[in-house]
């Protein structure tokens, strides 16, 4: 089998300058979704047909693993069909058992198990389409069928009359099509429609004329089967496609308190008993562990997070690793290359960037650690700030075990502070501070009697 997935219509309903398949569904482009489950049918190979902003959408999937996927480029969108067209010379497997599985780039939910059960349930030289009945038929091709209820044709809404617009089954666009036919009929379209366009449903009644059997599979998940041809639907697909990953959360063992109110943006494993409030993102690669607790409004990408940790409300995290009964926040923000220990505290207003906290170390407010390495049950005091940058370069501050650096210090790397140094608070140190010492360095305090304080000219 070889897969053809159509992506170079314009998508002029959705009123962007960006190409419609690129339009993400939970963080990743439509037709990234659409190519993963393509890989999952293990075809022979994908042939990807672009045209409007084609060259953007190749240049988005550079990265992907793409080995089996080959770029047709449309000029001209001038239909489905036509779009068939382009991929006819590509096709390898002209022998008669092979069919061609068409998807669409802008239908992004449907899953391996329905596409499988429809390639599975005729076999060539049969034609197979899968069919929908939507509450809402609004868009969709209509499925006519003669007296005998055999599929004869489809319909687009746009050239319907009053009553096949009453039909609700509808064309979901994909379809299995013997490869021995294929040749032919597409060869046969025409354009004489409301769009003068070579739409490729046209081949259901050239199948239907040369008694070519039909079997219309139909499907009952319409969420599958929804397109996205305008930024409502784009919106009412991402609902629906967050709300299946939820669904798998809580399968699992998630605790959450709002289902609506948790977005997936990436790939998320979580342990058992796990409590997500509301707002939450998650993005990227996040794994959480057993009985963990993310407070509400926050934002996590990328980010391994041990057992037990309570991750507190309007926290940022992104590129971060924390141990086993962490506390982070309320309002911290974690950034790349933050390895937080076991029993580390992160507290309110506290930044951290390619920092590497031991286990028990406490920075409870105000504070910015970049670039530092401290060791275990160190207290950094309130509104202490690491100046690791000079205006040209990044300089690294390391810090032992047990150390205490009074509030409102400054530690202008590089510099190190030893195993159980004390940092009186106020000091600015850029010189090491020995095991066991205490610095001081900040000007010693003067009080002066007598001073009168300036009076208000009148
Ligand atoms: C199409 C079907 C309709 C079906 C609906 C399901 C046709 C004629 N109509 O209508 O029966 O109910 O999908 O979602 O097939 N494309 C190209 N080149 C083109 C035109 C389109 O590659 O010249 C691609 C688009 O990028 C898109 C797909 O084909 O991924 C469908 O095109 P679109 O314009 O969205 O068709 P619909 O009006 O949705
Ligand atoms: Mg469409």
């Amino acid at each position: 089998m070889e897969i053809v997935i159509l992506a170079a219509g314009k998508g002029t309903r959705m009123r962007s300058d960006y190409p419609k398949v690129l339009h993400t569904i939970g963080g990743k482009p439509m037709l990234e979704h659409v190519i993963a489950t393509a890989y999952s049918l293990t075809p022979t190979q994908i042939h990807v047909v672009v045209g409007h902003g084609g060259d953007k959408i190749r240049e988005t999937f550079s990265d992907l693993d793409c080995e089996k996927i080959n770029w047709v480029v449309q000029h001209e969108q001038l239909g489905t069909g036509h779009a068939m067209q382009q991929v006819l010379p590509h096709i390898n497997s002209t022998s008669e058992g092979n069919q061609i599985l068409v998807l669409f780039g802008d239908v992004p939910l449907v899953r391996t198990q329905t596409l499988l059960q429809l390639v599975t349930s005729c076999k060539p030289p049969s034609l197979a389409l899968l069919t929908a009945r939507p509450a809402n038929p609004r868009g969709f091709g209509r499925i006519i069928r003669n007296k005998a209820d055999k599929v004869v044709s489809i319909i687009e809404e746009r050239d319907a009359n009053a009553e096949q617009r009453q039909i609700n089954e509808v064309n979901t666009g994909i379809m299995a099509i013997p490869v021995v036919h294929l040749i032919r009929w597409l060869k046969a379209l025409k354009n004489y429609n409301n769009q003068r366009e070579f739409y490729l449903t046209d081949i259901v009644a050239m199948a239907a004329t040369e008694q070519c059997p039909i079997n219309a599979l139909t499907i009952t998940d319409e969420i599958q089967v929804m397109g996205v041809n305008d930024k409502h639907q784009l919106a009412s697909v991402e609902r629906h496609f967050q709300l299946r990953q939820v669904e798998t959360l809580l399968e699992s063992g998630v605790i959450l308190r709002d289902p609506a109110r948790l977005d997936i943006r990436g790939e998320v494993i979580c342990g058992k008993d796990t409590v997500i409030d509301c707002n939450v993102v998650l993005e990227g690669k996040v794994s959480l562990g057993n009985t963990v607790e993310i407070g509400a409004n926050c934002i996590i990408k990328d980010a391994v997070i041990g057992d037990g940790s309570k991750v507190l409300p309007g926290t940022h995290i992104e590129g971060s690793t924390i141990g086993n009964k962490a506390s982070v926040g309320p309002m911290a923000r974690l950034r790349p290359g933050t390895k937080l220990g076991d029993e580390t505290k992160i507290g309110n207003f506290v930044e951290t960037k390619n920092a590497e906290i031991g286990k028990g170390t406490k920075a409870n407010h105000l504070a910015y650690l970049g670039d530092v390495k401290i060791g275990e049950n160190c207290n950094i005091g309130a509104g202490v700030i690491v100046c690791n940058y000079d205006g040209a370069n990044k300089h690294k501050t390391i810090i032992g075990n047990n150390v205490f650096v009074g509030s409102n210090s400054v530690l202008v790397a590089p510099v190190e502070l030893k195993d159980n140094a004390f940092v009186a608070a106020g000091s600015t140190i850029n010189t090491q501070v020995p095991a066991d010492h205490l610095a001081v360095a900040r000007s010693k305090q003067r009080n002066i009697a007598g001073w009168k304080r300036p009076i208000k000219k009148q």
